[in-house]
């Protein structure tokens, strides 16, 4: 990183926003000035070499403005990507602190200096949200928002650093520089989602996490570069955030069956016990086998506070709700909806552990 000269950087990447880039730094112009800090910010544009001039107009309209010194303008030439262009951003950031903000002015650049204060009140990430204290989204389409709260889901569900954040997909945030000054070089994003590689490896306390509500206005001109296979692209970087326990919690999942069906063959067919009895023994067998294996393997670097005792006696409880839920799902799917009991039982199976697993998670392994 270089060194610390400024109260504030604001990080802008941009991919073919030359029709928005004046606009955007004009605003934020007026808005640093009339909070008296028109000689403490500085703007850096990341810009993946946008065919449309996006550069080249934003250092005309620095001039204009008469910010030139203000602006720095970075253009990479062998890369394209939001995330990444971001940690760029980062590299060549002289601010105490960091606002990172779309160009197109979805984001309002006029909630800089309430975000900068949070900051500079002792927060060391804070948050422009779309969905508490007052913030709206009336920029998204009615699919765009189903896909967005989705993936919301998928982030709370896989990744516990982001449970208490009500808007983890936002772009508009901030932090200090020391939560990532140390961590520029295991930064690696893919795709769009800069804020949750943060939140996984920052270093930040996470009581000091503020929000700031903010209204996501549509775009200025232009279009959005969220293409489909950014969801591709957003589950692959999730999982990776994940450390792919859910992957491997589905493969211990998978040796449970063969525990259970083993003792069953043992316990009934060759020992003789009664069914109901077998029944019990092997279904114990498969959670004691799925909570070691989890144990040791699927959360072995998650560092928990539970105790070892605890831990057995909840995971008992999330195996419990998971084949409860399972079974649920399965009479109200065939009896209500008369779908077949095979395909019924799958999306039981599914949800179940999906419930077994986010217990697991979030509550048999709860970390520090
Ligand atoms: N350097 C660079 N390279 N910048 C890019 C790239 C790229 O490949 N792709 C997009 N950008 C820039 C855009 O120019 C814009 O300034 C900003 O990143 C956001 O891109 P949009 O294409 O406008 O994204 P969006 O509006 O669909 O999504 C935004 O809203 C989401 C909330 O629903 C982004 O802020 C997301 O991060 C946010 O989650
Ligand atoms: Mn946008």
């Amino acid at each position: 990183m270089k060194e610390e000269s400024l109260k504030l950087s604001i990080v802008v990447p941009t991919y073919n926003e030359a029709e928005n880039i004046g606009v955007l730094l004009e605003r934020i112009r007026n808005t640093m000035e009339k909070a008296g800090l028109g000689d403490d910010y500085e703007v850096i544009i990341v810009d993946d070499n946008s065919p449309d001039g996006t550069a080249e107009e934003a250092l005309k309209h620095a001039k204009r403005l008469g910010i030139e010194d203000r602006v720095k303008v970075i253009v990479r030439y062998n890369e394209r990507g939001l995330a990444r262009a971001v940690v760029e951003g980062f590299k060549n950031a002289e601010g105490r602190y960091i606002i990172v903000m779309d160009a197109d002015l979805q984001h309002p650049p006029e909630k800089l200096p309430e975000m900068l204060r949070e900051l500079e009140s002792g927060g060391d990430i804070v948050i422009g949200t779309r969905y508490k204290h007052g913030g709206r989204d009336e920029g998204l389409t009615v699919l765009r928002k189903i896909v967005s709260l989705g993936a919301t889901a998928i982030a709370k569900l896989l990744l516990p650093q982001t449970r208490m954040i009500s808007d983890p997909m936002t772009g508009f945030f901030g932090l200090k520089r020391s939560v990532v000054s140390n961590k520029l070089n295991v930064l690696d994003p893919l795709g769009y989602k800069i804020l949750l590689e943060i939140l996984v490896k920052g270093d930040y306390d996470r009581k000091r996490i503020r929000e700031v509500p903010i209204v996501f206005s549509p775009r200025y001109a232009g279009k959005s570069k969220l293409t489909a296979g950014e969801g591709l692209n957003y589950l692959k970087h999730v999982i990776r955030l994940n450390n792919y326990r859910i992957l491997k919690f589905a493969l211990v999942g998978t040796t449970g069956v063969v525990v259970n069906e083993a003792v069953l063959w043992v316990t009934h067919y060759q020992i003789g016990l009664p069914l109901y009895i077998s029944g019990l023994l092997s279904i114990e067998s498969s959670i004691l086998n799925n909570f070691t294996l989890n144990n040791v393997f699927t959360f072995r670097n998650e560092k928990t506070l539970v105790p070892l005792h605890k831990r057995l006696a909840r995971y008992h409880l999330a195996a419990g709700l998971g084949v409860t839920i399972n079974y649920i799902t399965l009479l109200s799917l065939s009896y209500l909806l008369g779908i077949e009991p095979l395909i019924a039982n799958l999306i039981g199976i599914v949800a179940g552990f999906l419930a077994n697993y986010s217990l697991s998670e979030h509550y048999v392994w709860r970390r520090a």
